[in-house]
């Protein structure tokens, strides 16, 4: 007679899914299945049908602790808090050198998923809703925050400028908890946002808060080891009231342009033909790409192979209909990259857990960050601090 402890098949399954807190849908994109296995997801959790071993063996040897957990309290380098934190790609890149991360704020469910299930912390939501002086005492602070204009433009009052932007509120974090260092992410653009109006403020407001702001800097993930052609632009600034007053001029890392790196080092080996596109998407993307060459404006969607130096930059939209990154196929219409495949793509490990559905995956890593580009960052940063014995 079997103990009546003993759980069946089916019970392990749904445990292994209930202690991640995901649903069928997530677990099954996590896991990699067929339309067909997520479909009988339901009846093998519920011993309806047999499992296969294979599929079993799957489930039960997933990773249920996160994988990247941070440096303890002892162990660590420095603090560091991570503002608009969507899955965590910048906490990384600053993790990698010894940063243990003291407070996380990020709003959004699915990205908050992502994030608690891989670091195994659960950000805070709204940023506007929290109180500056209940943020801990830390170290770096970390922003790739949203884009907004400044609704007081022109009138130049300073730091009042920014009220209302969400700038304002990692000015305010600045201001009250003097971090010795920030390091902020946006998109290329921003320097030409509202007619360069943006950033300039920006700049001013970070200096009026006595940081040494050296001029940022546009840095390209290609060089950063990845095939894919994404530029950010980074500001990075250092508390004036820590630094000698002769300090030196900041850095920023030049990366390395090599021809060493192409689109075929981050391709699946065998991808499932579920990535394969529609012939409806893809009539509609020769349609469109046709009607562009006939008004002479750019290119429609971009197909690449294995040998392509890099792909277009992944966005968040990307999951629509993959236009600006396709993978030819032999004989088939073009393929979506995976998730996975994004993932590489922004330098993140292999181990990084994907608990949420494809399309809030190809939102997540559209939205994050190359953590090879951060990591180069914060390495200039940390020399910087150190060499006055700041950190
Ligand atoms: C460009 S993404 C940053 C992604 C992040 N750097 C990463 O590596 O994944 C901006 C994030 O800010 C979040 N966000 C926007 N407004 C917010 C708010 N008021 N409070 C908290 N998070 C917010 C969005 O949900 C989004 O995930």
């Amino acid at each position: 007679m079997s103990s009546p402890y003993k759980l069946t098949q089916g019970q392990e399954i749904t445990n292994v899914r209930k202690t991640l807190d995901i649903t069928r849908k997530e677990f099954s994109d996590a896991l990699g299945f067929s339309i067909e296995e997520e479909k009988t997801m339901k009846l093998w959790e519920n011993d309806k049908e047999v499992i296969p071993k294979i599929i079993y063996n799957k489930i039960i040897t997933f990773p249920t602790t996160p994988p990247l957990l941070p440096p303890t309290k002892e162990s660590c380098r420095f603090t560091q808090i991570d503002l608009f934190a969507g899955i965590g790609g910048i906490r990384q890149g600053f993790q990698r050198h010894g940063g243990r991360t003291v407070f996380s704020s990020e709003w959004d469910k699915f990205a908050a998923k992502t994030y608690r299930i891989n670091y195994g912390e659960t950000p805070e939501g709204d940023i506007t809703q929290i109180d500056v002086k209940d943020i801990p005492e830390h170290d770096i602070l970390l922003a790739g925050f949203p884009c907004q204009p400044f609704s007081q433009a022109g009138l130049k009052k300073g730091f009042e400028d920014a009220r209302g932007t969400l700038f304002f509120n990692i000015a305010e974090i600045l201001r009250y908890k003097r971090p010795k260092a920030f390091m902020l992410e946006n998109v290329k653009q921003l320097r030409g946002h509202d007619k360069g109006n943006t950033l300039k403020t920006i700049l001013a407001i970070l200096e009026e808060l006595n940081y040494y702001v050296p001029t940022p800097e546009v840095l390209n993930a290609y060089h950063f080891g990845v095939p894919q052609n994404r530029e950010r632009i980074i500001i990075v600034g250092f508390d004036k009231n820590c630094l000698p007053t002769d300090f030196k001029e900041f850095q920023y890392p030049n990366g390395n342009i090599t021809n060493e790196i192409c689109v075929g080092d981050i391709l699946d080996a065998q991808v499932s033909d579920r990535f394969t596109i529609s012939d409806k998407l893809y009539e509609g993307h020769l349609g469109r790409r046709k009607l562009h060459k006939e008004k002479g404006n750019g290119f429609g969607f971009c197909l690449f192979n294995a040998n392509s130096k890099h792909t277009n930059t992944i966005s968040a939209r990307y999951y629509k209909d993959g236009s600006e990154a396709l993978i030819e196929q032999e004989g088939k219409n073009p393929r979506m990259l995976t998730p996975r495949e994004c993932a590489r793509l922004q330098g993140f490990p292999e181990e990084f857990i994907i608990p949420v559905s494809n399309a809030q995956a190809y939102k997540q890593f559209g939205n994050s960050v190359c953590i090879n580009v951060i990591e180069a960052v914060a390495k200039s940063m940390l020399d910087y601090l150190e060499q006055y014995n700041i950190l």
